[in-house]
């Protein structure tokens, strides 16, 4: 179903069978909405985003491509997450075509302008899907068109914003005994000590060749946000806290209590194209129950 979303820009919306519901704007080709069967939002998306272009929109799941954060020329975080993608009606056929699945195809294409930025001919599709049980995925295939013979590397992350009940209670798993590339102290290597990751100050890591699992456990709504990956070796975990939620603009202050971002990654190691290749990278969602997954 394609309809008009906040400020006129279009969105699709997926829905499946028990009620679950998902929203994707083709501005920034970004999940704006996911919500369970009791039609809970599980995504956060700030009161104070502007629904802008070319702004970027604060929340949902922002596309971070060709570069994660300001590691290189570009833009921080690239300029896909604010370009209009278009509805790609002829995608190529998927290797796990999607019965019984509401999805929708993508296709971001280039503009002169875009060209100029970034010197590459390359073919981005996005499928989004809305599994049977409401799971979320996105598969990102990226595919270098260049006719110059030139190879392109890029960073990658899907930057999805959780929707948490008290941030000071949720507990990352999968992460233990990994390195990380800690922002706040100019991008130092260190190990993961803790059993899991908690929150009690401003956080920004890039956790490197994680497992492909990660879980967020809220425990105030006894909820557990399961995130498998592939293809996508780093994680991102963000969370602004108070001092640097005051100095966003898009980001209500006490805003940061209730999100938190975990980005399935590619960082530390971009990923080269050569002319005709393609990458892809998954990221699929689930909300279980947390006694499901204690002890896990
Ligand atoms: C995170 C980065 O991924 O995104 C942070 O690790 C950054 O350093 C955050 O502040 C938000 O970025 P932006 O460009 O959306 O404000």
């Amino acid at each position: 179903e394609r309809c008009k979303g906040v400020n006129g820009l279009e969105k699709v919306v997926l829905r499946e069978v028990r009620g679950c519901s998902a929203e994707v704007y083709l501005y920034g080709g970004q999940v704006m909405s996911w919500k369970n069967e009791h039609e809970e939002e599980l995504l956060f998306v700030s009161s104070k985003a502007t629904f802008k272009p070319p702004k970027a929109i604060r929340g949902g799941i922002p596309i971070c491509f060709p570069q994660f954060s300001n590691l290189g020329p570009l833009e921080p975080h690239g300029f896909v997450r604010n370009r209009f993608w278009s509805i790609d009606d002829d995608p190529p056929p998927f290797a796990t075509t999607s019965p019984n699945k509401a999805f929708v195809d993508l296709i971001l294409k280039l503009s002169d302008e875009d060209f100029k930025i970034w010197p590459h001919r390359y073919e981005f599709r996005l499928r989004i899907t809305l599994g049977p049980g409401g799971d979320l995925m996105l598969t990102s295939r990226i595919r270098n068109m260049n006719t110059d013979g030139k190879s392109f590397p890029f960073t990658f992350a899907y930057h999805t914003y959780f929707s948490v009940t008290d941030i000071s209670e949720v507990r990352v798993e999968g992460l233990e005994t990994i390195d990380y590339l800690d922002n706040l102290k100019n991008r130092e290597r260190f190990t993961e000590q803790g059993d899991a990751i908690t929150f009690e100050s401003e956080l920004d890591r890039i956790y490197l060749s994680t497992p492909t699992k990660i879980a967020i456990l809220d425990h105030e709504r006894k909820r557990t946000f399961v995130l498998r990956k592939d293809g996508l070796p780093d994680a991102v975990v963000w969370n602004p806290w108070d001092r640097k939620a005051k100095a966003m603009a898009d980001f209500g202050d006490e805003e940061y209590k209730q999100m938190l971002c975990v980005e399935a990654a590619c960082v530390e190691k971009p990923i080269t194209l050569k002319p005709g290749e393609e990458w892809r990278g998954r990221l699929e969602i689930s909300v279980v129950p947390s006694s499901y997954c204690s002890g896990q």
